[in-house]
């Protein structure tokens, strides 16, 4: 992916979440990541210098403030992203009081950092690096890490059963909204209905409106018939009895609005699976990396695959310093 705007993800930090994971992980990453890295972190000396990129709300960033909270070695933390990072999130007064400790960057891509080189004595990233463009990002790691700096990732594995879901999330999405096109039938319904001015004329236009609405409640069969266990469909089901719920009421006037707004979201939503999949790295992504990373100057490669505390397989462990 290049460097550009990213309002599917700005859309999706400006929604307080910590985490990629969004209401899933509420209190930041647990088990085999937040030990992983808690273990990169402790080893780190007094006043070290460290920057998570493409950090999103700073989930990252925030376990190194912890560990720096905890030991007393005053770290100095820099988050950056592409997309606007929220100046407020959801979480414990401790939790927010952490994030003061960190500086955070919005607007920054991968490939081009506004830090002066050396500036960091540790560049991490949780699911970030790899959503850029490779080249550039790791010479420009290279260049804001001070010489003997090190780079730590957890980068997508193209296998990881979170790739697979994301890819089988992907196409239910796609079949819903483009092939079933099933906002496009409420929209239609919703345009039939107009702008009724009392109870009376809503029940008559919901009358002339009943073969739209059969089309939608046929649609929504359908997405459920075709993917009984996807999440988004199981979001979009509720989206759909919600705007339903709406669509009954007189004073609803701003049916089309909420749904333009729902739209919107399903669209970014699809659109950061998409990116999750095209960020995913295979071996030969990896071997192309090993390469860049000695063309980069780094001396030491270390790239293997890691498995969370279930034995499944989590991400790339990529090291290189
Ligand atoms: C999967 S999220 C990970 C966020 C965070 N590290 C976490 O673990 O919660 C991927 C992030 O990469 C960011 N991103 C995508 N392309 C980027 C680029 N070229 N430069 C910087 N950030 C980028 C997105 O905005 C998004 O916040």
């Amino acid at each position: 992916m290049k460097s550009r705007e990213l309002p599917q993800w700005s859309d999706f930090w400006q929604q307080g979440f910590i985490t990629t994971f969004g209401p899933s992980m509420p209190d930041n990453y647990q088990g085999a990541v937040k030990e992983f890295w808690r273990a990169q972190f402790s080893t780190l000396p007094k006043g070290a210098r460290i920057l998570d990129i493409a950090c999103g709300n700073g989930a990252v960033a925030l376990l190194a403030a912890d560990i720096s909270k905890e030991t007393g070695k005053d770290f100095q933390i820099t988050g950056c992203d592409l997309a606007n990072i929220n100046d407020k999130v959801h979480g414990s007064d401790e939790l927010k009081e952490l994030r003061e400790t960190i500086t955070f960057h919005s607007k920054v891509a991968n490939e081009k950092m506004p830090f002066k080189a050396g500036s960091f004595d540790l560049v991490v990233s949780h699911y970030g690096v790899e959503y850029g463009d490779l080249p550039h990002s790791i010479a420009e790691i290279r260049r804001v890490l001070v010489p003997g700096g090190t780079l730590v990732a957890l980068a997508h594995h193209n296998d990881s059963p979170l790739l697979q879901a994301a890819r089988s999330e992907s196409k239910a999405y796609t079949s819903v909204l483009k092939e079933l096109n099933i906002l496009g039938r409420v929209r239609a319904y919703f345009g039939a209905l107009g702008n009724p001015a009392n109870q009376q004329e809503l029940q008559n236009a919901m009358i002339k409106a009943r073969p739209l609405s059969t089309s939608v409640n046929e649609g929504v069969a359908t997405m459920k018939k075709r993917h009984p266990d996807s999440d988004c469909v199981k979001q979009i089901q509720a989206a759909i009895n919600h705007l339903a719920q709406g669509a009954a009421r007189v004073e609803s006037r701003h049916r089309l609005r909420t749904l333009n707004a729902v739209a919107q979201e399903f669209d970014y939503a699809a659109q950061r699976l998409k990116d999750m999949i095209e960020s995913g790295l295979d071996d030969e992504a990896i071997e192309q990396l090993k390469s860049l990373a000695t063309t980069s100057a780094f001396s030491n490669v270390y790239i293997q695959p890691l498995n969370d505390e279930t034995g499944r397989l989590l991400a790339w462990h990529i090291e290189l310093s």
